[in-house]
């Protein structure tokens, strides 16, 4: 039946999925972190299993139950999940949802920092860390389609394009997390999107994630079709 059919539009393809923030060690107790909930991404992971794929979901520290019929792994840091990626390959598409953490801390102190009651503060030097997406864009085994997300407060279009140019993504799915609207997408139930892509930008309307993940796996469905 139709139904059924639109269910399995995905059959015998690899789809993997980045999810969640990720978390960048101090000390054995500190970490750096963002607010990014999984959500989106692990909505993708469902609306992707849904669709018949198989899926890879490479998840940071998240508070989510696993999907139907996704397999999943936990990752802590940047590098765990860029490490985890390049085992996921091959895949037909990417999705990399993950709000990564921009930078990390150049050393790790392998036990806690404590104050030495000076009112010293102790220095936190950053690094740079690997881009995920920019990184399987340039790779042998890059994807058929190559999928990322951006996060922006102003100049969404503006920012998302030069992004897609940039890392060498196929789409950018930006979404607006400026002012109080922020707070509702980062942790919350609904996303506003925008999907930019070689040929011009769809707007969608604020949707439910479940809603925007269904959106986004019916575009690549009639992608790769
Ligand atoms: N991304 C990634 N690895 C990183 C940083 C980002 O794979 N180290 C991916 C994200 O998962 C997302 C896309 O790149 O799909 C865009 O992330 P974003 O943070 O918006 O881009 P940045 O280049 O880090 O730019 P910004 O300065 O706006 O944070
Ligand atoms: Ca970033």
């Amino acid at each position: 039946d139709f139904a059924g059919e639109a269910h399995r539009r995905l059959f015998g393809k690899h789809v993997l999925i980045t999810a969640g923030p990720t978390h960048e060690p101090i000390d054995p107790v500190r970490y750096i972190a963002n607010r990014s909930s999984g959500k989106q991404g692990f909505a993708i992971a469902a609306a992707a299993a849904e669709a018949g794929a198989r899926v890879s979901l490479i998840a940071g520290p998240v508070h989510l139950d696993t999907p139907p019929g996704v397999e999943r792994v936990d990752v802590e840091s940047a590098r765990e999940m860029m490490a985890e990626v390049e085992k996921a390959l091959p895949a037909d598409v990417a999705i990399m949802v993950a709000a990564v953490a921009d930078w990390r801390a150049a050393d790790t102190a392998g036990q806690k920092i404590k104050k030495d009651g000076s009112g010293a503060v102790p220095p936190l030097a950053l690094m740079e860390n690997p881009d995920i997406l920019a990184t399987l864009a340039q790779s042998p085994q890059r994807p058929g389609l190559l999928i990322g997300f951006a996060a922006e407060t102003q100049d969404i279009v503006e920012h998302a394009t030069a992004k897609r140019t940039r890392k060498g993504a196929d789409w950018i799915v930006a979404n607006d997390v400026s002012g109080p609207k922020g707070q509702s997408v980062m942790g919350g139930d609904t996303n506003t999107v925008q999907i930019v892509t070689a040929s011009g930008t769809e707007s969608l309307p604020a949707m439910p994630k479940g809603q925007v993940a269904a959106a986004i796996i019916d575009r690549i469905a009639n992608e790769i079709a």
